[in-house]
């Protein structure tokens, strides 16, 4: 098993070699195969398929290996299928789909789609990765995205308005997040402002925002969104706060990814045109809902200040509303951490 440090530093590493699709394809099986059978499936040698597997292992897919029997995936993989995924789109929604891409791999799939935004890429593109080897969360911290284990994914979208007008579309986006994954069945998850997905104070899933634009608009947004589903343990040790994944919420097996996938692309595109048309106003009451931390003490952590209050919602802007010592004060999005004090 690779430790936490191995697992940063191969992620880290821009000369890593890329995933041995081939090899897992053969291995999707889950059963036992022989190093001399898998040469021999891709015409390499036994020691070729022995380096493959060191790869596997620094990219978090775990590989049992029993002598005798040969190498077995830990878990079977379930890869994003591009036609189902699009197929399973509501009809309402699959129009504002433009344009799908599923990468193996890639350094973030939001990375992509700046990229592509700045070479004029259409509105409700969307891109999807089975691992990244950059995967960038909110405040300067990585994203642990192990192959073929979880979501990771990001949509573009252009508003006319610059985005001061768009300060609570990250709000809406996890309205969109929360729903999608209780459409899979998944209960008692809330949102812990402004847009995480929680299951008992556990992180499901995570929501970043990029803009670009002038100040009176048009702005390009590409939205990023990550959710655990089969967080594998090697990849786990690399995790710095409480986290959870839809497996082990679920009694049975999860959906299969693809249909994870068109849950939550569904849902956000039906939210970016909805929040296009109406703003925030469409999706308060929503929040509110879900809101995990309404009436609790709660730590707001700013750039030079720390404040403890109760947290009252969020106003039609998406400021969190903070009550202390009898004054309510709303707080904007930005460098702000919120935290359930003990
Ligand atoms: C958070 O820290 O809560 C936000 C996490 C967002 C992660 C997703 S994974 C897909 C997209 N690509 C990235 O590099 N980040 C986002």
């Amino acid at each position: 098993m690779l430790s936490a440090s191995a697992f940063h530093a191969a992620i880290h590493n821009p000369t890593l070699m890329p995933v041995p699709l081939a090899l897992l394809t053969l291995l999707a099986d889950g059963r036992f195969h022989s190093g001399q059978a898998l040469g021999a499936a891709l015409g390499v040698t036994r020691s070729a398929i022995w380096k493959a597997m060191q790869v596997c292992a620094e990219r978090g897919i775990e590989i049992h290996s029993v002598r005798g029997k040969g190498y077995r995936l830990a878990q079977t993989l379930d890869l994003l299928r591009q036609e189902q995924l699009i197929r399973q789109l509501d009809d309402n929604v699959r129009p504002l789909l433009s344009c799908l891409e599923i990468h193996n791999e890639i350094d973030s799939t939001s990375k992509q789609l700046l990229r592509l935004a700045a070479s004029g890429a259409p509105s409700g593109m969307a891109c999807f990765a089975e691992s990244q080897t950059a995967g960038r969360g909110r405040r300067g911290r990585l994203w642990v995205s192990p192959f073929g284990a979880n979501i990771y994914f990001s949509v573009l979208w252009r508003f006319a308005q610059g985005p001061a007008a768009l300060s609570g579309l990250s709000l809406a986006i996890g309205v969109a997040v929360l729903e999608a994954v209780q459409a899979l069945g998944i209960e008692g998850c809330g949102l812990k402002w402004p847009n995480d997905v929680l299951w008992k104070e556990r992180k499901l899933a995570g929501v970043l925002l990029d803009l670009s634009g002038e100040a009176t608009g048009p702005t390009a947004v590409v939205v990023g969104i990550g959710l655990n589903v089969r967080m594998p343990e090697t990849a786990a040790a690399g995790i710095d706060q409480p986290w959870v994944d839809l497996y082990s919420l679920r009694p049975a097996e999860p959906p299969a990814r693809t249909r994870i996938a068109a849950q939550l692309l569904g849902h956000v595109l039906a939210t970016l045109d909805e929040f296009d048309r109406q703003g925030l106003t469409a999706f308060q009451e929503r929040w509110a809902r879900w809101d995990c931390l309404a009436g609790r003490e709660v730590t707001l952590q700013l750039s030079t200040q720390r404040i403890t209050g109760r947290a009252l919602g969020i106003d039609p802007r998406g400021a969190l509303l903070l009550e202390t010592q009898g004054q309510v004060r709303a707080y904007a999005s930005g460098e702000i951490s919120l935290r359930a004090s003990a």
